[in-house]
């Protein structure tokens, strides 16, 4: 018999002496990011900071809150400077923010941000329709910034989209998300987030993607970004796991997709990963059920159940 937080049934130990799988994993929580910019309902500030402080109380400590493109591409993300002005500074927790160029890390700055990222592509036409340039345009454009962050003491982290496939390219090259992660990782970004924007990956291409860039990176620069498109999400993150990741993107209540890769659905549910890795054994300082609490908090603001299935299990 399984409790609700679905404690393991077998000592933590033991899981964990299994394999490389890591005792404890920092979630990124993206869904006040990578969730809202794809709803077509926009929310307003006051929504989005309830959210944020719910995902705070839930004991996240690292939440993407907003981003600093340009709004009329992402309409979604207009008000970002507002939440950050009024976002409280909270002990051991970071909000985050993407900034795809000095433009957006100037505004960044204005308001305070104290880590941001940068994204890139594996794919040459995705770049293109996301952030209007080349792959290796992109990489000079962050360049500058790069250098502002790095007086500034701002750890920069790098994404890069479309690492098991592309809405346009189709099949990516694992070489191809190799250069663009050295690439980054060269001009300073702290960590690098894989990110299957589309979902279509599955373990032994996780498996696959993980061992190259290893052989490169440190494991401990890697994190792992999985769409749930194709419901392979978790799957797919226990295939990481089992690599010895232990950075995991997630969105609460599965929020989310891309504004730049159509059918592209939200990212894995905050609330089904805790609860795989609750199962696990392995402690990420999160509340489930207050995490469930805010998913629903803002799953009913959009109207709609949440896409979490633990939340509607356990709701
Ligand atoms: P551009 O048009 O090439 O930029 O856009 P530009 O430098 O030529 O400037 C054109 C105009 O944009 C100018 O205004 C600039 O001031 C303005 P004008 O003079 O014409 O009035 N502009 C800006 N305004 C506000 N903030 C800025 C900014 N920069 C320029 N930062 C740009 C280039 C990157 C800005 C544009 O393509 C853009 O905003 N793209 C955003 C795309 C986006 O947000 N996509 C979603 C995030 S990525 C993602 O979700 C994937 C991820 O989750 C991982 C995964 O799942 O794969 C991270
Ligand atoms: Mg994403």
């Amino acid at each position: 018999m399984m409790n609700q937080s679905n404690k393991p049934v077998v000592a933590d130990s033991q899981l964990a002496s299994d394999n490389q799988i890591p005792h404890s994993v920092k979630i990124v929580e993206v869904g006040p990011r990578d969730g809202l910019q794809n709803e077509k309902q926009l929310i307003d500030v006051d929504t989005k900071i309830e959210l944020i402080n719910r995902l705070v109380d839930a004991g996240l400590k690292t939440i993407e809150s907003g981003s600093f493109v340009n709004p009329q591409w992402v309409p979604q993300m207009a008000g970002s400077e507002d939440i950050f002005k009024r976002l409280e500074p909270r002990q051991s927790v970071t909000y985050t923010a993407l900034t795809p160029n000095l433009k957006g890390y100037q505004r960044a700055q204005d308001v305070g941000v104290k880590e941001i990222a940068v994204f890139a592509a594996a794919s040459e036409s995705f770049s293109q329709k996301n952030i209007n340039c080349s792959i290796s345009e992109s990489i000079e454009r962050f360049k500058p910034l790069m250098e502002l962050a790095k007086q500034d003491n701002i750890p920069v982290r790098g994404y890069i989209s479309c690492v098991l496939g592309c809405p346009y390219d189709g099949d990516i090259g694992v070489n191809k998300v190799n250069e663009v992660a050295q690439q980054l990782i060269d001009i300073g970004c702290y960590e690098i987030s894989l990110g299957d924007t589309i979902g279509v990956g599955t373990p032994a291409k996780v498996k696959h993607l993980l061992a190259t860039i290893m052989q490169n990176i440190a494991i401990e620069k890697i994190a792992v970004h999985f769409h749930d498109t194709y419901g392979q999400a978790l799957a797919n993150i226990y295939a990481a796991l089992q690599m010895g990741i232990s950075v995991v993107d997630s969105s609460i209540a599965g929020l989310g997709g891309c504004p730049y890769a159509k059918g592209a659905s939200g990212n894995v549910a905050t609330e089904d990963v805790v609860y795989m890795l609750n199962g696990l054994g392995i402690s990420t300082g999160t509340d489930l059920d207050k995490l469930i609490t805010a998913g629903n908090f803002i799953s009913t603001k959009l109207g709609r159940a949440s896409a979490s299935k633990v939340a509607q299990a356990l709701s």
